[in-house]
């Protein structure tokens, strides 16, 4: 037999079952692509709920979330701790090369929602999955923002996220009282970043926080569980915190007393050619692996040390 059929029958002879079941129980399974390890192994935490996440935020312990846009990142964010994994429509600027996430499509995102929902499934993970609505696709209609909920929880998302406030309030009461969990979104939301004029912190001076608050207490009452503050000052992301018992906080740019921290995987492992934005660290620099350096991320938003108010926020 010449080298190169050797080869091709022992990539062969490992290559999974189609049916995606996996290696025999106990037995390792050796495969070519960098695929997961088959789903034997008991999970090593409590599945994330949306009670727990609640309990988390009275208790103080932070929540610890990254995005994640594939099923092999997704497996290992879950397997090095993180609790939350945000499917973002920021894929469209890391995975499709675009210059926004304006043109990002539901059904794109339903396909990543369904990418890495098998990754986290196929490692019996843990974590917390929320699956990021498009722009356009809520827009029009209560109803409309229903049906595209559905297409992401169907895919597998435990909570969807959509951007902006006071026109979304209804929205949100909408999708909560039909049982879909809800995280929102203010300050910097990209969805609207040309009506913004760029990608600005939002949120100061006294009439824009004056708005931003009324919007967050809008929504926790509208049944919102958590809310991501981008790009707002550090002062006001804090007095947000404390002032929404019911809804938590997850800063991305909005300093060190949020309820919990998100960056961008990418971004974080710092794969990331243009300028780094002031709000992240690159979590890389000091790992020797992908895994090292989520786990280390987990660590520094869990104790505190991660951002800093004088480096990372405004
Ligand atoms: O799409 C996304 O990844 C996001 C985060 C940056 C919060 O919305």
């Amino acid at each position: 037999m010449n080298g190169t059929r050797k080869a091709r029958n022992r990539v062969e002879s490992a290559r999974p079952d189609q049916t995606g079941s996996g290696a025999a129980p106990g037995r390792a399974e050796v495969t070519p692509y960098g695929t997961l390890p088959p789903a034997s192994a008991p999970a090593q935490r409590k599945p994330v709920s949306l009670p727990r996440l609640m309990e988390m935020r009275a208790r103080g312990e932070k929540i610890a979330m990254l995005t994640a846009y594939d099923a092999t990142f997704a497996a290992v964010a879950d397997s090095a701790g993180i609790d939350c994994i945000l499917v973002g429509d920021s894929l469209g600027m890391v995975c499709q090369g675009l210059n926004s996430t304006v043109a990002v499509t539901l059904e794109t995102m339903r396909y990543h929602v369904e990418c890495v929902t098998r990754g986290v499934r196929r490692v019996q993970g843990t974590s917390w999955i929320i699956g990021d609505l498009p722009f356009g696709s809520y827009h029009e209609t209560r109803e409309q923002a229903l049906r595209s909920a559905a297409v992401l929880m169907r895919a597998g998302a435990h909570m969807v996220k959509l951007e902006g406030g006071g026109w979304t309030t209804e929205i949100v009461r909408f999708l909560v009282e039909r049982g879909i969990p809800v995280c929102a979104h203010l300050g910097l939301t990209p969805q609207t970043v040309h009506a913004l004029g760029g990608y600005r912190v939002q949120g100061r001076g006294d009439e824009a926080a004056r708005v931003l608050r009324s919007q967050a207490l809008e929504l926790q009452e509208a049944g919102a569980s958590l809310l991501v503050l981008e790009m707002v000052p550090a002062v006001l992301a804090a007095e947000l915190t404390g002032a929404l018992a019911r809804c938590a906080t997850i800063g991305i740019g909005a300093g060190s007393d949020t309820a919990g921290q998100v960056l961008v995987l990418h971004d974080m492992l710092g794969m990331n050619l243009g300028k780094m934005a002031r709000f992240v660290r690159d979590f890389m620099a000091d790992s020797s692996s992908v895994r090292g350096a989520i786990e280390a991320y987990v660590a520094a938003v869990k104790g505190g040390s991660f951002p800093v108010n004088a480096e990372h926020a405004w």
